[in-house]
């Protein structure tokens, strides 16, 4: 392993950083502000090249910045990996703060390929914030390679208890059938884990409990398509601040 790759593998292991893996992920990353800090690739002229292909806005922010050459892990699609710093995490105060749009909450998810999943939806839905509790870290690079790097995009982190002032509604298969138009404005939306569902604490607190309805005979869907299912129901029936889906991002 060359001594940059060491650096990855360092950075790995250091809650400060994070790793992106792919073309897909660094370009969000960037996109939404992230800063990196090592770009790594196999053919720096090829990422230039897909920059100039895929992401026009990109070009300037990657002409400033160093490419090292790198002999990058095969199974990384686009042979480009980069390290970022971790972003403060703002989760709990967008949880205290009242606002315009919901905020996602998993409960103890299992499938870390699921939270980024979710965390994709949550950034293109333009939520307000998406929290975990649990032990999983949603910045794990497992998380991060599901997200395609929209971590970036909004406040993620992990929250030991919940206090907030927003709404709470949980999503649960036996609940009422839900009408999105009727969502509380700004609701923490409250997802449960993969087998088990909401846990009776947290259903015992929200507000309402609310059902995506479903054809006879399937009993659930998968968690983060669940995510995906309330928040653009949201969206069609809230419409989009704005100039409309695909506003411009944040400049980097
Ligand atoms: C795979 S499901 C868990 C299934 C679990 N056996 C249960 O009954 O809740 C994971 C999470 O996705 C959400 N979910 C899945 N399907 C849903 C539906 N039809 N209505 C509301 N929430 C749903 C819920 O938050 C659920 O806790």
């Amino acid at each position: 392993v060359s001594a940059r790759l060491r650096a990855v593998q360092a950075a790995r292991g250091d809650p400060r950083l994070v790793v992106l893996e792919g073309f897909h992920a660094v370009k969000h990353a960037l996109r939404f502000g992230a800063e990196v800090t090592q770009l790594f690739a196999a053919d720096p002229d090829a990422v230039r090249a897909l920059a100039a292909e895929l992401a026009p806005d990109l070009i300037e922010t990657l002409a400033g910045r160093t490419i090292q050459a790198a002999p990058v892990v095969p199974e990384i699609h686009t042979g480009v990996i980069a390290v970022a710093r971790r972003p403060p995490n703002e989760i709990e105060a967008v949880l205290r703060q009242p606002g315009a749009a919901p905020v996602v909450l998993l409960e103890n998810p299992r499938r870390l390929g699921n939270v980024g999943a979710a965390i994709r939806v949550a950034a293109a839905a333009d939520a307000a914030g998406f929290a975990v509790t649990g032990t999983g870290d949603p910045w794990d690079p497992s998380a991060l390679r599901g997200s395609a790097g929209l971590h970036f995009a909004l406040p993620v982190g992990r929250i030991q208890r919940l206090e907030t002032r927003r709404p709470l509604v949980g999503l649960t298969p036996d609940g009422e059938d839900f009408t999105p138009g009727e969502l509380p404005v700004g609701a923490v939306l409250a997802f449960g884990t993969e087998r088990h569902g909401l846990s009776w604490p947290l259903l015992e607190r929200c507000e309402s409990r609310v059902a995506i309805p479903m054809r006879a005979g399937v009993s659930s869907l998968n968690l983060a398509t669940a995510v995906a299912a309330v928040l653009f129901a949201w969206r069609l029936a809230t419409g989009w601040p704005g100039s409309g889906p695909g506003v411009s991002p944040p400049a980097t």
